[in-house]
């Protein structure tokens, strides 16, 4: 009996990477698997159906059920018709996982139009396009489980400093998550967020960086496939009591972020006066402000924060 038995799963980005090891995992467990992926360069641009060609084969040697589909996820009207055919070929469509993804790595300062547009237009119109049209699917359906799960990153929830584009992006997908969580609920639809760590072409530039973690093909903690285990979990019909969350997952560690909360408030009767509520501001935040962070860097100057 594998977990995921007689459920359809769509995967974007499924050729490569934490994709592929996902969609082989779920196929594993008894899915029946669209493998989508563009075959696109790390930085976007470009097309193979390679990728998504070979995680199909290799799951059908492994006894498993999938199709290769190679969509581009920022097409609006593709992408419903990727998900009719995973209706069409694989009988229907229970969990959609969106692993897509692209980066255009730059400081603030000096990033162009079309790095922003491009990485946002992957990331979270991508998201949105795969959510949109499957939500509409599943209202219609009026009953049973179904799973939505979106990747999202370290370098929105801690703020990395050379990923603006790739940040917002993927905070913008934490905040479709919220709300799908919350309006999609009563149709039997959970919508969390997994924020991966894993050695793959997209980070295989930090092997032997001095980081934390220890980027090397060799390293099993690392592998995309330690990813995956909360992802499984997420995606079957027991997970339903998890909605609207973070998790962390990757090197060994699999970590549930809280979700924001506000942890002071200070309160007027009336209008404020201004020197009362920076006063206040600077009494009650100040010392609620400390948060360990790994992108932080100190001030250079005339801070003591
Ligand atoms: N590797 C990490 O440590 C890490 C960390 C944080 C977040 N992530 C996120 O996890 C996800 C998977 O990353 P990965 O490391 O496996 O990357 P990867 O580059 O190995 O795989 C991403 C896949 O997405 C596909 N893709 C790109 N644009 C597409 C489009 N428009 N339509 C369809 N497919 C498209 C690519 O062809 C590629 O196969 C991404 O969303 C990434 O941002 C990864």
């Amino acid at each position: 009996m594998g977990r995921l038995d007689g459920r359809v799963a769509v995967i974007t980005g499924g050729g490569r990477g934490i994709g592929a090891a996902v969609a082989e995992a779920f196929a594993a467990e008894g899915a029946s698997v669209l493998v989508n992926d563009l075959g696109a360069a790390m930085e976007g641009g470009g097309h193979d159906a390679g990728p998504a060609q070979e995680t199909v084969e290799r799951i059908g040697r492994a006894g498993g059920k999938a199709v290769a589909d190679g969509t581009d996820v920022t097409d609006f009207a593709a992408v419903q018709g990727m998900l009719q055919r995973a209706v069409d070929e694989l009988g229907r469509m229970d969990i959609l996982v969106n692993v897509a993804g692209i980066i255009r790595d730059g400081m603030i300062f000096k990033m162009e139009e079309a790095q922003w547009d491009a990485v946002i237009d992957v990331h979270l119109k991508g998201t949105f396009n795969t959510v949109r049209h499957a939500s509409a699917y599943w209202r219609e359906k009026r009953g049973g489980q179904y799973r939505i799960i979106n990747f999202v990153s370290g370098s929105g929830l801690y703020g990395s400093p050379t990923q603006p584009n790739y940040a917002a992006a993927k905070m913008g997908i934490v905040g479709l998550t919220f709300s799908c969580a919350n309006s999609l609920r009563g149709y039997g639809v959970t919508a969390n967020c997994i924020a991966p760590i894993a050695f793959t072409r997209m980070t295989e530039s930090l092997q032997g960086k001095a980081t934390i973690m220890d980027y090397s093909p060799d390293n099993p903690r690392i592998s995309a496939e330690n990813v995956v285990p909360p992802v499984l979990y997420l995606a079957t019909e027991e997970s339903d009591w998890i909605n609207g969350r973070v998790i962390e997952s990757g090197n060994g560690r699999i970590g549930l972020f809280s979700n924001p909360v506000m942890t002071r408030q200070i309160v007027t009767d009336g209008l404020w006066d201004t020197d009362l509520a920076i006063a206040e501001m600077e009494t009650a935040f100040r010392e609620a402000i400390d948060q360990p962070n790994p992108f932080a860097r100190p001030r250079k100057r005339g801070s003591d924060d």
